[in-house]
């Protein structure tokens, strides 16, 4: 039987749009209660797109991409931080607070904006992407650089959050979880059963954490008739899931996921290794490339850190370890938009020319009619 409040959520989905919201579209999976504000940019819904270019360079026959940097925010952070935004104001919060790489910090700066409540975001200084600190910017958050990397924001976020009348919205936060898990609903609603593979990038291991209880819920429900094998792509100068232990100083080029000490370690470590999938590093070279594959054979322009995911898979594939008719599906966590430095050099000047069109017809060879 539904609850009051699925039911009032469900209301709310009727008006025949899509991209209600997961709040409306996945009421029944989610810790609402009749209290609970229906809060809505219009997150989750993004593209599955069978990817057969791509596929054939990682070497397996049936890939699909989720594009998480469709949100409104251009990242899956939108899932769980709706849910997480909600509840901090149906407990009665007017301020949230995060430590981020950049993403986190977009997604609730937008969100607070959106529900009338007040953002603060804690950034490692000089390591954020320029559109995610632009993000957080103009939605109006109190955005304060510390001289210290992710895992030192995350604590002084804790112990503010701790000490004083802030809801902290890290993945820590178990709505945060609860949200992203829909990113797992939405894959097997879309492709009728679980895929055999999904592979994602961990920084603070939230995500895989989330997307394993996803697809264990399905399962349960009988929506999935198994739950897939988790591939964890970090990157090798922040791997402390590969190597065991935390990293004091990590680095690479792929900032959503310079983390040395995840806070959901041991739910991350769990997700992967009861799926029989292991987690892998990328070195930055690897990354890059696999950034570069993507959009060029597929259209697809993810930020670097979700393309860590797609090298993952092609060295588990190449290695043998995931075999090519299994299927696939990688988690493409944010738009490349929000790092235009990586996208196009510093020394990148494509200068200017004359605007005639038979010299430049003439340049690129084209053929008159
Ligand atoms: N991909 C992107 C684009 C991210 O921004 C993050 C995390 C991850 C993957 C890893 O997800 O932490 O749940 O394992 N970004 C966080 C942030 C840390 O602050 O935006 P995770």
């Amino acid at each position: 039987m539904r609850s009051e409040a699925s039911v009032k959520a469900t209301d709310y989905a009727t008006d025949g749009r899509t991209r209600r919201g997961v709040l409306a579209r996945y009421a029944e999976l989610l810790p609402l209660t009749a209290s609970t504000p229906h809060l809505s940019l219009g997150e989750g819904d993004t593209p599955l797109l069978a990817a057969p270019r791509l596929a054939e360079w990682i070497g397996v026959n049936d890939l699909h991409l989720k594009y998480e940097g469709a949100n409104p925010t251009g990242s899956f952070k939108d899932r769980g931080m709706v849910v997480a935004v909600a509840k901090a104001i149906e407990a009665g919060s007017t301020t949230i607070i995060c430590a981020s790489t950049g993403n986190t910090s977009a997604s609730a700066a937008a969100y607070a904006a959106r529900a009338g409540i007040r953002a603060v975001v804690l950034l490692p200084a000089g390591n954020v992407a320029r559109g995610k600190l632009a993000q957080a910017v103009v939605a109006g958050a109190t955005v304060i650089m510390l001289d210290c990397n992710f895992d030192g924001a995350l604590d002084v976020a804790r112990k503010l959050a701790r000490d004083y009348r802030v809801a902290l919205v890290n993945s820590v936060n178990p709505h945060r979880i609860a949200g992203q898990k829909t990113g797992a609903f939405e894959i097997c609603d879309e492709l009728g059963d679980a895929p055999d593979v999904v592979a994602l990038p961990v920084g603070n291991g939230g995500n895989v954490t989330a997307y394993a209880s996803g697809f264990a819920t399905y399962r349960t429900l009988n929506r999935a008739s198994h739950t897939p094998i988790f591939i964890g792509a970090q990157a090798a100068g922040a791997a402390p899931l590969v190597l065991g232990a935390p990293v004091l100083n990590p680095e690479t080029v792929a900032t959503a996921i310079r983390i040395g000490n995840p806070a959901s370690w041991d739910s991350a470590v769990s997700a992967v290794t009861d799926s029989g999938g292991c987690f892998v590093a990328i070195p930055d070279d690897a990354i890059l490339e696999a950034y570069h594959k993507v959009v060029e054979m597929e259209g697809v322009f993810c930020e670097p850190a979700s393309a860590a995911g797609i090298a993952a898979l092609r060295t588990q594939v190449r290695s043998g370890a995931i075999g090519p008719s299994l299927s696939a599906v990688c988690i493409l966590t944010g738009n490349g938009l929000k790092d235009p430095d990586r996208a196009t050099p510093e020394s990148f000047n494509p200068g200017s020319i004359a605007a005639d069109a038979s010299t430049i017809a003439a340049s690129l060879g084209f053929v008159g009619r």
